[in-house]
């Protein structure tokens, strides 16, 4: 009976998480300074994904009421349904900290385990591991035995090659309780460099029993996406830098995953659009001053499929108010003519080119280069 619910799902592109029905496999992965309210806002209104995640909370800033812990969390009813991620390793604060975000209609709890088995790789495995996995199995029980949302983990594979902990931990989790995994298809020690690992993220998936496993890493098109569903079994994948790049990215994997179909690349124009939407929802959120400082980080991300834009990226990082943002735009919409044909379309030398993710090179495909990492702890990630 259960596998056939299963089937049924998997077949009309939906996922169970605990209690949590999902109408989509694809998820917005947690992205530290980027996946605030306004960015989800922006993704969720192109459509294609269903969960998304806040950046990381701290459990104890989140109990103390601090108010950047309270900004992280900042949502509203379009913004629905929202997971939070925490990070912490107290058991009584991930605890409170769940409960506290369940009477506030969160949808799911994810934990941040980044790599959480450190202690294994310096003292060489064995019982360090299993010590380290019973107090990480304690602290997820205890997180869902207090609430009724569903509980979920994040990982990596492991800390290197040698060291692939996920499956083992995975399944310590599914005992606990948790509702499903995520796994990013990297070692602590590839940062995020080198290859995604398919059939790493498939022994992830073999190793649970019941709950899904939602693949994530280098997912930058719908093919990509597709490939990831079909070589490792998981039942959804996650897409954190891919949406940065592309936020339309959801609207075409589900299309593409249903139909084969895929979308034309929004133009130059839709682009536009999408990017003054995400500011004005920054300047609403944030207030002008901090809005237009937080998004000298991420207009750089919008522009990348713009072709040519050095004028643009290079006024954009300095960016301070609302009035300069449209004198920005008037002077690079001037400034980007002579790259553009007589129908106003981007000459063909200057168009961008295609991105392809680590574990899919296509012919005459551009590398993961393209899709660069932020700043961040990324040893975590
Ligand atoms: C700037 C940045 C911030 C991130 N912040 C988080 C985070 O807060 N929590 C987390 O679990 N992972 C975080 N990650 C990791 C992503 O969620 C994801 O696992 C990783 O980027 C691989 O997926 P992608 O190739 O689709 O981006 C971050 C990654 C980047 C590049």
């Amino acid at each position: 009976m259960r596998l056939f619910l299963w089937l049924v799902l998997w077949f009309i592109g939906a996922v169970q998480l605990g209690s949590l029905r999902l109408e989509s496999n694809l998820f917005l992965s947690p992205l530290a300074g980027y996946t605030n309210l306004p960015f989800r806002l922006i993704v969720r209104q192109i459509g294609g994904m269903d969960l998304a995640t806040t950046d990381l909370v701290n459990a104890r800033s989140l109990l103390e009421r601090n108010p950047k812990a309270l900004k992280l969390i900042e949502t509203r009813p379009a913004d629905q349904p929202l997971a939070v991620q925490l990070f912490g390793s107290v058991p009584e604060e991930m605890r409170d900290a769940a409960v506290c975000l369940q009477s506030i209609g969160v949808a799911s709890v994810d934990i941040n385990m980044g790599c959480p088995v450190r202690k294994v790789c310096r003292v060489g495995g064995g019982s360090a591991m299993m010590t380290e996995m019973d107090q990480t199995a304690r602290l997820v029980r205890g997180m869902v035995e207090a609430v009724k949302i569903p509980v979920t983990a994040k990982m990596r594979l492991g800390w290197d090659d040698e060291n692939l902990t996920a499956p083992d931990l995975a399944r310590v989790l599914e005992d606990a309780g948790a509702a499903a995994i995520f796994v990013h298809g990297r070692t602590r020690q590839q940062g995020f460099g080198g290859t995604v690992n398919l059939a790493g993220i498939a022994a992830v998936v073999q190793a649970v029993r019941r709950i899904p496993v939602i693949g994530n890493g280098d997912v930058t098109t719908p093919r990509a996406a597709k490939m990831m569903l079909d070589e490792t079994g998981c039942a959804g994948v996650s897409i954190g830098r891919g949406a940065l790049y592309h936020p339309w990215i959801f609207r075409d994997t589900a299309l593409f995953l249903r139909t084969g179909r895929l979308e034309p690349e929004p133009d130059f124009e839709e682009r536009l659009q999408l990017m003054r939407r995400h500011l004005d929802l920054m300047v609403e959120v944030f207030g002008e001053e901090h809005g237009c400082r937080m998004f000298r980080k991420i207009g750089p991300w919008h522009s990348k499929r713009f072709g040519p834009a050095n004028e643009f990226n290079k006024r954009i990082v300095k960016l301070s108010s609302m009035a300069e943002f449209h004198v920005i735009l008037d002077d690079y919409r001037q400034w980007r003519l002579p790259f553009l044909d007589e129908d106003g379309r981007l000459k063909p030398r200057y168009r961008p080119s295609p991105v392809t993710a680590s574990f899919m090179r296509e012919p005459g495909a551009a590398g993961r280069a393209e899709i660069p990492v932020p700043k961040g702890p990324v040893e975590v990630w």
